[in-house]
């Protein structure tokens, strides 16, 4: 898993044209239930690959930044999004902040199939909630090795649940899943 969390693995995969599940009605009516979108929130959307999500906070009424690695990927965000879009900025999560974000800024901070790829997990978590307004939340979107709807190739990238678990302790979690991938919400007590 190791070598997934870096620009020289995924620009070739963008580069070939890959991009992944698109994001379905289903998933933005669940957030939306969950999250409660208001007007001139701010999401923080890491590893955002070509701004799936990016751009559906974006049309929840979110101010969007979408943070990636790969430049292959935001060059294809900013080519599918308007002027008016998500912000996109080039930054590995795991070297901390992005820059500029300011602590306690973001009414979300998303990592949409990205957070199972990333090293120092339980440090990027904490990372998030100090970026986090009071009543903000986490939204994370993963592959649960358990579940028997996972697709013998994504067996490789999926979490353990124990693991999830263990991660997630410390915060008050709402949970749902939509056909093989578990979707979490995550807010401090
Ligand atoms: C499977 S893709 C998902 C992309 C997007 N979130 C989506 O749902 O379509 C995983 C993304 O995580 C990004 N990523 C991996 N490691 C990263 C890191 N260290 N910092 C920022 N982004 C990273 C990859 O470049 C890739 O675009």
């Amino acid at each position: 898993m190791s070598d997934r969390n870096t620009a020289e693995y995924w620009d070739p995969v963008y580069d070939e044209g890959r991009d992944w599940r698109q994001v379905c009605d289903a998933e933005i009516s669940m957030f939306t239930r969950y999250a409660g979108p208001q007007p001139g929130q701010k999401a923080l959307d890491v590893g955002c690959g070509t701004g799936q999500l990016a751009r559906c906070l974006h049309s929840l009424g979110y101010d969007v930044t979408g943070v990636e690695v790969s430049a292959a990927a935001l060059l294809k965000a900013r080519a599918r999004s308007s002027a008016l879009g998500p912000r996109w900025m080039q930054h590995d999560i795991q070297d901390g902040p992005p820059p500029g974000i300011a602590p306690a800024s973001m009414d979300v901070v998303s990592f949409r199939l990205s957070f199972q790829f990333l090293t120092g997990k339980k440090q990027i978590l904490d990372m998030a909630r100090g970026l986090l307004r009071p009543g903000g939340l986490v939204y994370l979107v993963l592959p649960v090795l358990e579940r028997e709807t996972l697709p013998a190739g994504r067996r490789s990238s999926a979490l353990p649940a124990a693991r999830i678990t263990d991660l997630c302790r410390g915060w008050r979690v709402d949970r749902w899943e939509l056909g093989w991938l578990d979707h979490l919400i995550l807010r401090s007590p």
